[in-house]
This record gives structure tokens, sequence and C-alpha cells, in this order.
């Protein structure tokens, strides 16, 4: 199914003042660097088509949770220089606010081809509330919105809903792009289907997980989430970051995909992987010493298919250890599925890729990950299809330098997931139909 929504390109835009709505919540350093430009140079291409209409152009996003405009590590200052030297030799105005009489005098003055940069939207609460007169003062800016930040539609919120009720609203050719790559790899996959998931909480992502264990033909898991599955057979994780509260939704998700293997055929089947081996320390060190534990049963989908264990192996979590990755059994599991995959959705790391190496960036707990990552890349030999899932995953690949390698990474977090999940999304059920 294709995109049903209309876009800037159904629609005369030709000297118009455009409204756009970019997700910029990008990440700062303490120094207030931007420290990954992801979000922002995603959405060069709908500016650029936009100029090649000679519009004016204001720009509005959030960025993270501010308590308001005191707030000022929120600000899109950053932004705004950001852009800037992305986009010369256009123009980019910054202004400290998103609503009032100098912002609607500074939009007055803009000219074609120059952009209006406004402060962070939730410096207002109204913005969170959906609220109308908020978003009526935001429409009474431009002629035409354009909904381009992906990464919020997912929110009901003044400038991704109720702007729609007071300005022409299409989709900028980001927010088509990720919306027509989700939707057609979660309908219509390429199979074999390979989808890895990892992650903190299984409660962030069980209406997901749920929908891949419906579509996919391997699951596997890995990072935090894992543990509360080992927890959850009665696997001893010791110190391990796990979810007590996650337990009975770890032991749904295994009823559900024990009951999908078992009626799928020998021929066809249907795997849930959970990892059989870990990386474990006592502590988040990269000089820390690390061990390989493995585990000694599995009451998981299909026990048949894992790799057998050698006898002799290290088998303990000792009190003090931390899982802090998957292990190289597993990592080869997950990396040869992916072999005979035609498609992969990747979502979270596999283990704690933040504690950099000793002489480079990937850490003793990145390992599981890199090879997941190689393998999708075709390292090995094939390469299958990538869907990669915003948020954290994102920052990694970025902060790896691999972003432009995969097929899709999706430039949002929580809406990529409620897509996958197969939820409709406010701001772009909102927006006019084709
Ligand atoms: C994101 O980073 O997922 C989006 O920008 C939405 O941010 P929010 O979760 O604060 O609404």
């Amino acid at each position: 199914m294709s995109f049903s929504k209309k876009t800037i390109k159904d629609i005369d835009l030709h000297g118009k003042t455009v409204l756009l709505r970019a997700d910029y919540n990008v990440p700062l350093n303490s120094a207030g660097k931007i420290t990954d430009d992801y979000r922002i140079r995603q959405s060069l291409p709908t500016i650029k088509y936009l100029f090649e209409q000679d519009v004016k152009l204001i720009i509005c996003s959030h960025l993270g949770r501010p308590t308001g405009p005191e707030d000022k590590k929120c600000s899109l200052k950053p932004v705004a220089e950001r852009l800037r030297e992305l986009i010369k030799p256009h123009s980019v105005q910054f202004i400290n606010d998103c609503v009032g009489p100098d912002v609607s005098a500074a939009a007055a003055k803009l000219e074609r081809g120059q952009v209006l940069l406004l402060e962070n939207l939730r410096f207002h609460p109204e913005e969170e509330k959906n609220d109308p007169a908020f978003a009526k003062q935001l429409a009474s800016l431009a002629d035409v919105f354009v909904q381009d930040g992906f990464g919020v539609v997912h929110r009901a919120h003044a400038s991704t809903d109720a702007i729609t009720k007071f300005l022409p609203s299409v989709s900028g050719l980001l927010l088509e792009k990720e919306v027509d790559t989700i939707t057609n790899v979660m309908d219509n996959p390429k199979r074999p289907l390979v989808a890895i998931i990892g992650g903190a909480k299984i409660s962030d992502k069980i209406e997901v997980l749920n929908r891949l264990i419906d579509i996919a033909d391997l699951v596997a898991i890995g990072g935090a989430m894992a543990n509360t599955f080992l927890l959850a057979q009665g696997i001893d994780v010791a110190k391990s970051l796990a979810d007590k509260d996650d337990i009975p939704l770890a032991k749904t998700v295994m009823a559900k995909a024990k009951a999908k293997a078992k009626a799928k055929s020998a021929k066809q089947p249907f795997v849930f992987y959970l990892p059989q081996d870990g990386v474990v320390a006592s502590k988040l060190d990269r000089l820390a010493r690390t061990r390989i534990v493995e585990w000694t049963s599995h009451d998981a989908a299909d026990i048949e298919n894992y790799p057998k264990l050698p006898p002799e192996r290290d088998r303990h979590v000792l009190v003090d250890d931390k899982i802090l990755d998957i292990g190289p059994t597993s990592a080869s599991f997950i990396a040869g599925s992916i072999q005979l995959s035609n498609t992969v959705v990747w979502n979270g790391t596999m283990g704690v890729t933040e504690t950099p190496g000793l002489h480079g960036p990937i850490g003793p707990f990145a390992h599981g990950t890199e090879i997941v990552v190689e393998a999708i890349l075709g390292k090995f030999g094939h390469r299958p299809f990538s869907l990669v899932g915003g948020g954290d995953t994102v920052g990694y690949v970025e902060q790896r330098g691999l972003v432009d390698d995969f097929d899709h990474v999706s430039t949002g977090g929580g809406a990529s997931l409620e897509l996958m999940a197969g939820r409709t999304l406010p701001g772009v059920a909102a927006l006019m139909d084709k």
C-alpha cells in the first residue's frame, strides 16, 4: 500500500509561506554541541524541494522535554547553526520564541529562499496539550503546513494535530519515505524476515514484539531485555539490568512465540531466539575483566533449533556479575540467521555499546552489536534489505559512521515502534488525503 496522504508534490506551493514541522530533537553534549545531526540532514531533501518552489520557509520543532523557556539546554539555537552550515547559501534566521508579535513580524519580513527557525515549541505547555488557540497562532504565520517530523507524529500535539485544522496540511518527503518504507516492510516483507530486538525494557517494545512474532520468521532478542527473559526462565542474572515487573510480560511473549513455533511446519520454521551466552563483568569499564558465560537450559520457543553447547563451559553468572553483551555463540547464531534472510528489522543494541574500547570506539560490550551490524551490511557475503528502527540504535550506527550504509535508518524512536506495531499515527492521520 502506498502513502495515502497528500505531499508537497501534490499541491502548488510556488511563492507561498510554508510552516515546516521538523523533528530536530537532536542529542547535545554538555557544551551544547550537537552530537548527532542525522535528523537535521534527513530533513534536507524536503527543504531543497521547498526552495525549488521558491517558498518562504518557517521551520518549527521541539527539542527535549523542557520544564519551560528558562530551560536553556533545550534551545534550538545550536540547530540553527548546523542548519545554516547545511543549507548555505540560504540564510537561516533564529528567533527566540515560536509565537507572538516579534515572531509574526519576523515571518512577515521573510523573503523567498530564506529560513526562519522558531524556538522550541515545547517552551509553551500548550504545544503538548494540543491547544487549538496556540495552534492557530502558529498557523497564522504561514499559508501551508508541511509535516515532516516523523519522529514526533505519534504525538497528538498542537504542531502535529491541532494545527492541521487551520491550514492546508501535507506531508514532507521524509515523512512519506518513513511511512512507506516501514509499512511496506511490515505488510509485505521479502522473506525470510529476521527481527533483532534489543533495548532495556520489554514493556517499551511489547506491541512491536507481538507484531514481529506474528509476521517474522525469526525474532532474536538482545540487550538488557534479554536478561528479563532469562530471569523469567529462572536463570540467575545476578546484578544484570533486568526488570522484575516485566517477568509476566516476558512469559506471555514466550508463550506466544512457542505457540507460533509449534504451529509452523519443519520446512518453514519460526524461531524465537534468546541469547544462550553473554559477556559478563562486575563493572562497566573498558578495563573490566570479562568472562563468557553460557546458560544451561532454555525453555524458549524451539529449543531444538538452538546450537548445542559443549558441556564443559562456564555456566555461572557470579553474584557481582552483570550481563553486558550477548556472547559469541549467540552473536554467531544471529549473524547466521541474517545470512539466511532477505529482510532484517533491527531495533536496539545487543549490549552496552556506550563504553568505549581501549584503542577505539568499539568497547568490550559492543562486539555482539558489531557482529550483527557486519552481518546486516553483508560483510559475511549476503546482504539483506535492512530497516533500522530509531532511537539509540541510530545513535550507535551514526557514531560508527555507518548510518548511510543501511537501506533505511529511521529518524523515529517511539514513532517507528508505533508504526511497526500497526498503530495509526495522529500526526499522519491529520494530514490531507490524496
Ligand atoms: C523522539 O525523540 O522520539 C521524538 O523527538 C519525540 O520526543 P518525545 O518522546 O519527547 O515526545
